[in-house]
């Protein structure tokens, strides 16, 4: 009796245990992850965890400072130092009086998510992390969907073609027999058969209307394709990896394509906005290599960025010999055909995702879409127009709605489809 009783107390206590530590775990990670992004879009460019970078090393950096202490000196350095802290000084002295930026737009929360990652433990020997990114979802399209929908149709009506001819063949040649005319032996040869065919012009007459239409078929399937580079994936001048940057690491898309969310273009960013972080990020953590790629290939690429620039990374100075980098285009639609960023990205509010697919997977960049009209038009019939928070389009959005008798309205609806819209 006693024994049972213990035993149940032991795993009572044990279970308890262990729920709370992996709840505490799974907390912990989570405003690491969390931490992790805002310090690799915020302070990466000069700390590193382990080394000393512009500023210290930041690893263990909550055990140093109470919490306090550090949330005011993150948001504003300066103010800390100028009311005389002696801390604040002592820390400024220390690292030759070099500035820190200014983060008021940080909140506690923010620091601590920070805070959790900077107290995660320094990762053990490397492990190679498996598996190659995930490829995108180019499966069938709705075209490719209804063509063979078509081919197969095609198909079928050629082969009952084949089977009435063989089935009219023999009942011919079943009622001539029965008649007892005779059938000239050199008619039942190929070559007999095709005098036969030749001389129904009803047969002709089908064949060459199928014919024509299987060949139209094809070209129309040709010539669709022009122009279309799905699936477009160039060799880059320098291998640079969407899943590492905006995947692993979380960088914001808008931190590099600043201009998609007010211009016309993305843009692709200028090797200087790499070289707020790459200053310091000399070489990948053992932990980014994969088996496709190996922690040295990556640092390669680094040193190419660095070639490039026309950085010295012992002596920490430009040496002002640059050589700059030919991003290959990737995404290119045709001169008369117009698209502006922001007018999807800002006004719209639609995820870069669901045009360009998931990048943050890509280890290549890639066309993820078809880019073609139908493309457009598609998504325009289908996406409605988001009118919250928006004066102009509330009053056009009442009047178009009573005209359309709908409460949403759809892009398409709002003018999207006409021709002028998207062609110069
Ligand atoms: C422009 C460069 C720069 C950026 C960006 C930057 N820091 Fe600093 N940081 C410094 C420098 C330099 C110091 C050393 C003190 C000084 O000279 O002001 C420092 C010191 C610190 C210290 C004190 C460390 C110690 O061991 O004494 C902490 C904590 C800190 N930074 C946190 C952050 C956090 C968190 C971020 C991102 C939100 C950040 N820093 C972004 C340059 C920067
Ligand atoms: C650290 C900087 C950086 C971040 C963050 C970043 N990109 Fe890029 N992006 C680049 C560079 C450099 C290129 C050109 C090289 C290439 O095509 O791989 C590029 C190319 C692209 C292209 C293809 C451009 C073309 O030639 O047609 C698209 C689309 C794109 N990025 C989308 C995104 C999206 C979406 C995100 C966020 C999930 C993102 N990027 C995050 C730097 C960045
Ligand atoms: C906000 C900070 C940040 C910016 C901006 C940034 N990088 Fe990086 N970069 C990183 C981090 C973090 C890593 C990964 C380091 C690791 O894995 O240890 C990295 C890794 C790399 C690598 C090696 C992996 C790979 O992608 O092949 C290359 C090359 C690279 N960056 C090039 C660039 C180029 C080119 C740009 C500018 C278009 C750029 N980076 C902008 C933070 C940045
Ligand atoms: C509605 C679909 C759509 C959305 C949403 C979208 N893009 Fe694009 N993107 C395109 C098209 C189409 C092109 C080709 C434009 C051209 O050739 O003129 C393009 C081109 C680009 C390019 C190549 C350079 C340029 O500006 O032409 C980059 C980089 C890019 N997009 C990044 C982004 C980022 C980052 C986001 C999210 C902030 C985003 N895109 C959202 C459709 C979209
Ligand atoms: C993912 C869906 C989506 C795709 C794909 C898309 N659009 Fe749009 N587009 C929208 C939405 C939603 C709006 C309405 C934005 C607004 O509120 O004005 C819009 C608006 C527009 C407008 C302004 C129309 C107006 O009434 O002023 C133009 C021009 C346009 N798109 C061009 C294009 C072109 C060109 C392409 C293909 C290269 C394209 N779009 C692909 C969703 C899309
Ligand atoms: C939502 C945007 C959009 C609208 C509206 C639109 N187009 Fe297009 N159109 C495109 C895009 C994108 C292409 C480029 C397709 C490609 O490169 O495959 C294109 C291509 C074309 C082409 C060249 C043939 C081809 O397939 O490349 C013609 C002609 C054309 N459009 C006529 C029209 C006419 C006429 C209208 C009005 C009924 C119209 N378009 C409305 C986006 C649009």
């Amino acid at each position: 009796m006693k024994k049972v009783g213990n035993h149940k107390s032991f795993s009572k206590i044990f279970f308890s245990l262990a729920f709370m530590l992996t709840f505490s775990l799974t907390a912990f990670s989570q405003d690491a992850a969390k931490g992790k992004e805002i310090f690799n879009t915020n302070c990466a460019a000069c700390h590193k965890l382990d080394a000393k970078a512009t500023g210290p090393a930041l690893r263990g950096v909550a055990d140093k400072y109470d919490k306090e202490w550090i949330y005011k000196w993150v948001k504003n350095s300066g103010d800390l130092i100028k009311s005389g802290d002696a801390q604040a000084v002592k820390v400024f002295e220390e690292n030759n009086k070099v500035p820190m930026t200014a983060f008021p737009q940080l909140s506690n929360e923010d620091i601590d998510n920070i805070l959790a990652y900077t107290s995660e433990p320094a990762p053990a020997a490397a492990a190679p992390v498996a598996g190659a990114p995930v490829a995108g979802k180019d499966g069938v399209t709705e075209s490719g969907v209804s063509n063979n929908v078509i081919l197969g149709v095609l198909t079928l009506v050629m082969a009952m073609l084949i089977v009435m001819l063989f089935l009219v063949y023999n009942m011919l040649t079943k009622i001539a027999d029965a008649k007892g005319l005779e059938i000239v032996k050199k008619n039942r040869s190929l070559m007999g058969l095709f005098n036969a065919y030749a001389k129904n012009q009803f047969l002709v007459l089908v064949s060459a209307i199928l014919f024509l239409l299987v060949s139209a078929y094809f070209a129309y399937g040709y010539l669709m394709q022009i122009g279309v580079d799905q699936g477009y994936e160039p060799v880059q001048p320098i291998h640079y990896s969407h899943r590492i940057h905006a995947g692993d690491n979380g960088i914001d898309c808008k931190y590099c394509h600043s201009s998609a969310r007010v211009s016309k273009n993305s843009g692709i960013p200028s090797l200087n906005v790499c070289m707020n972080c790459h200053k310091n990020i000399s070489e990948v953590a053992e932990t980014t290599a994969t088996e496709e790629h190996s922690k040295a290939f990556y640092d390669k690429q680094i040193a190419a960025l660095y070639e490039a620039v026309g950085w010295d990374k012992s002596l920490q100075k430009y040496t002002g010999k640059t050589k700059p980098v030919k991003w290959v285009r990737v995404h290119n639609l045709p001169d008369h055909v117009y698209f502006n960023h922001s007018q999807h990205v800002t006004v719209a509010g639609v995820e870069c995702q669901t045009c360009h697919g998931p990048v943050q997977e890509m280890e290549i960049m890639k066309q993820h879409a078809p880019l073609t009209m139908g493309w457009c038009i598609n998504c325009h019939r289908e996406t409605n127009v988001k009118v919250e928070d928006n004066a102009y389009y509330k009053k056009i959005h009442e009047e178009l709605s009573k005209k359309y008798g709908v409460s949403q309205l759809t892009a398409a609806q709002m003018g999207g489809l006409e021709c002028g819209k998207c062609h110069y």
